[in-house]
């Protein structure tokens, strides 16, 4: 049969086919009952095999053949299938594998899931894109709209958000977090959480979110993925953990472990990790299922022999449920039998997977999550759409605009130059990893946004000039004349998809292959040079940053990039996203981050023997929280209503930000913490608020921030959470290099 013919085909079966049958009895109280919840799963408890079980506990079905994930379904020896966004008609899917599921002995619902990160059929800017907006709020909004169109079609669960701090560029899923901080993290973390599971997971438009990957993934030895991590105690409680908790204290149902090894243990099997710190001091009392194949690869970790080992060791440190390797269907029944594993154990996982497909509504109506009309309505509704172009052009940050070369006046002739200015690669580029269901073809490139911003009266010529990839440099000559006879070149640079996400770690982070040979080409020509650049991790471009007239860092942005990029190149938006990550000036310089510590020898320029590199500055090419505006703000001094905070209380800081440029703009104010002396050495300044400010020319706001004590908490050197007196400084302004600043004393407790 022809794919194409299968969404029609499914839809016929579909409306076909008789309604699901519920599972339980039709009397049912609703999903918000824990009582009746409670007696519910502990009846179904009662009447399971071990294979019944073990089936809860297993999600398959990428890779197999559908006969036979069919059958383990009516065998009732799947709990969830994991292959539905690789399938032309999600919708039809899911049903179809329900109608599978309400056919076996137990009739207990299957659930759906998949990557729902940055959009299902609308893609959205990639989640580091996401976090250069500073706002959470429309971050929420975005993920609200994944969900809702996820749901339509049937998918229950997004194995999102990906909270991983990095501060190694190199790797190459550096794309799907919010950077290097954890501050900007968590915020962003709970967003997505929030705008996955709404407020009532029982809803037939919320799923279920899950925080990954616990944890340390994002500090790859090398910034090559899949590597061991090492990240000393005080570190993972400092910086790396902060946004795994946060996620899960705004509620997140579930929680994937990393692929990884973190110092010698790997975190499949570590059950300090998963069961001590997860369980045990956080309280998490939801689902944690393992990662792709995360248990048979505990083999190659080199700390089981066999599979049966495996599945003991992940079980034992807290996996409820195996993703893809069918390693805990195959294994856990004998391991059951044998003694290897408590049946009060198993029956504590599979209660956890009951409950939660009961919160979900699921046994009191299996198919509740996938309806035909409402998905026609939603998926890329105009609304959806519309949030997808502002949350691009939020997130994009203007790194340079030299002499007013941007906004760009609608006139004249403008050359669009470069290899993801337009087709195919481009706006697979645009939608780049884990999107879902989002179809490349869809996406509106910059060539496009450009003609169809830009009016009449605007000539738009293209030239390709030289691929992504490669040493090929014999297109750069009719691009060179293209942008001498045109009063602006228009630039875009970067990455393809292949080179972006997960497996995808690099070694280089300049341009790849000859595009910085084009841009130098277009640059001697003299005609003015806006650069638009198409990434998924920081590039190292100081020669660009030196010689271009402008610099717009796009990043991966989703369907609407090419009107997100238009909106701000023509100026009808402004740009006002600031890097969630520090931009290095070079690969030598990495990990490269703004809150490192003073070391004790602080960096000065006429001594030897201080922190320092012979070859190259210490100072990024662009720190983090930075971004340019067409308009201009100037802060006032730091204020603070008290010089001491006292064990219990807060703390106001203000400033009064003004836009002293001639267009409306929008800064995003940042608050920054150094603690000046405590028992271990501090970071030089730590991000402890922002806020999104939009201002007219001429107009003041004076904005405020609270500072409590809890947020000057840190891993002290008793290895115990918590604040020491002293005094701390404050800078207040638009980057992590402000320099605006007062200073206040933590008062002991009497
Ligand atoms: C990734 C996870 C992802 C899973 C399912 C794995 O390879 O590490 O982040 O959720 O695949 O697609």
């Amino acid at each position: 049969m022809k794919l194409s013919r299968i969404p029609a085909l499914a839809t016929l079966l579909l409306l076909a086919a008789p309604a699901i049958a519920p599972a339980a009895p039709a009397a049912l109280p609703g999903p918000g009952d824990a009582q009746s919840m409670h007696a519910f799963v502990d009846g179904l408890l009662k009447r399971m095999t071990l294979e019944e079980k073990a089936g809860q506990l297993t999600i398959i079905g990428s890779g197999i053949p559908r006969g036979e994930l069919e059958k383990l379904i009516r065998e009732g020896r799947v709990g969830g299938t994991n292959g539905v966004l690789q399938q032309a008609d999600v919708l039809a899917y899911t049903h179809a594998m329900q109608q599978q599921a309400m056919r076996s002995r137990l009739k207990i619902p299957l659930w759906f899931m998949g990557d729902v990160c940055h959009g299902f059929r609308t893609i959205f800017p990639v989640p580091l894109a996401m976090a250069a907006t500073w706002d959470p709020a429309l971050y929420e909004r975005v993920d609200r709209a994944a969900a809702v169109e996820a749901t339509a079609a049937g998918v229950d669960w997004s194995f999102c958000p990906m909270v991983d701090i990095t501060r190694d560029p190199r790797w190459g899923r550096v794309v799907e977090g919010a950077g290097e901080d954890p501050f900007l993290g968590s915020a962003m973390a709970a967003a997505q959480v929030r705008g996955l599971q709404g407020d009532d997971l029982a809803a037939p438009d919320t799923m279920l979110a899950t925080v990954k990957h616990f944890a340390g993934y994002g500090a790859v030895e090398a910034g090559r993925d899949y590597n061991s991590a090492w990240i000393p105690p005080r570190e993972l409680h400092d910086v790396y953990l902060p946004p795994y908790r946060t996620a899960i204290d705004a509620g997140a149902a579930t929680v994937m472990p990393a692929f990884v090894a973190l110092d010698y243990v790997p975190a499949t099997a570590d059950r300090a990790l998963l069961t001590g710190i997860l369980r045990d001091d956080w309280g998490f009392k939801g689902i944690v299922v393992s990662d792709y194949d995360a248990i048979p690869d505990l083999l190659n970790h080199g700390v089981a022999r066999t599979l049966a080992d495996a599945a003991r060791l992940a079980f034992h440190a807290g996996v409820d449920i195996d993703l893809n390797s069918g390693t805990y269907m195959k294994e856990l029944p004998a391991l059951v039998k044998s003694g290897a594993v408590s049946e009060a154990e198993l029956d504590a996982a599979v209660r956890r997977v009951l409950e939660a497909k009961y919160r979900l509504g699921l046994f009191q109506d299996p198919s509740r999550y996938g309806n035909r009309a409402v998905e026609q309505r939603v998926e890329r509704s105009p609304a959806h759409l519309a949030l997808a172009r502002k949350a691009a052009c939020e997130s994009m940050v203007l790194l340079e605009n030299h002499n007013g070369v941007l906004p760009l006046q609608r006139r004249g002739r403008i050359a669009v130059i470069g290899p993801l200015a337009t087709g195919s690669i481009a706006q697979a580029a645009y939608q780049s990893t884990m999107s879902a269901v989002g179809k490349p073809a869809d996406v509106v490139t910059i060539l496009d946004g450009i003609r169809a911003a830009a009016g009449k009266g605007v000539q738009i010529e293209f030239a390709q000039g030289v691929a992504v990839d490669g040493d090929e440099t014999s297109g750069i000559a009719a691009a060179v004349k293209l942008a001498k006879t045109s009063s602006i070149a228009v630039l875009v640079l970067g990455e393809d998809r292949p080179m972006i996400g997960e497996g995808n770690s690099v070694a280089y982070l300049g341009l790849p292959g000859t595009q910085l040979e084009l841009a130098k080409a277009v640059k001697a020509t003299g005609t003015p040079m806006v650069v638009v650049l198409i990434n998924g991790l920081p590039l190292t471009i100081p020669w660009l940053a030196k010689h271009a007239d402008a610099i717009l860092e796009a990043w991966n942005p989703g369907d609407e990039g090419g009107n997100a990029v238009a909106d701000l190149l023509f100026g009808d938006d402004d740009p006002s996203g600031k890097l969630p990550i520090t931009f290095p000036r070079t690969v030598g310089q990495v990990p490269l981050y703004y809150a490192r510590l003073e070391t004790g020898r602080p960096f000065r320029p006429t001594d030897t023997y201080t922190t320092r590199y012979v070859d190259a500055p210490n100072s990024p090419l662009y720190p983090f929280g930075y971004g340019l505006s067409y308009t201009t703000f100037a802060f006032g001094p730091v204020h603070l209503d008290s010089d001491r905070l006292l064990p219990d209380g807060r703390l106001h800081v203000s400033t009064l930000v003004t836009n002293t440029g001639k267009r409306r703009g929008t800064e995003v104010v940042q608050l920054y913490v150094r603690d000046e002396v405590a028992d271990v050495s501090r970071p030089v300044r730590q991000l402890r608020g922002f806020q999104r400010v939009t201002l007219d020319p001429g107009e003041s706001e004076n904005v405020t921030f609270t500072i409590t004590p809890t947020m000057l908490a840190f891993e002290r050197l008793d290895m115990t959470w918590g604040t020491e007196p002293g005094r701390f400084d404050v800078y207040v302004g638009g980057h992590s290099t402000a320099t605006n600043s007062a200073s206040f004393t933590l008062m002991a407790a009497p």
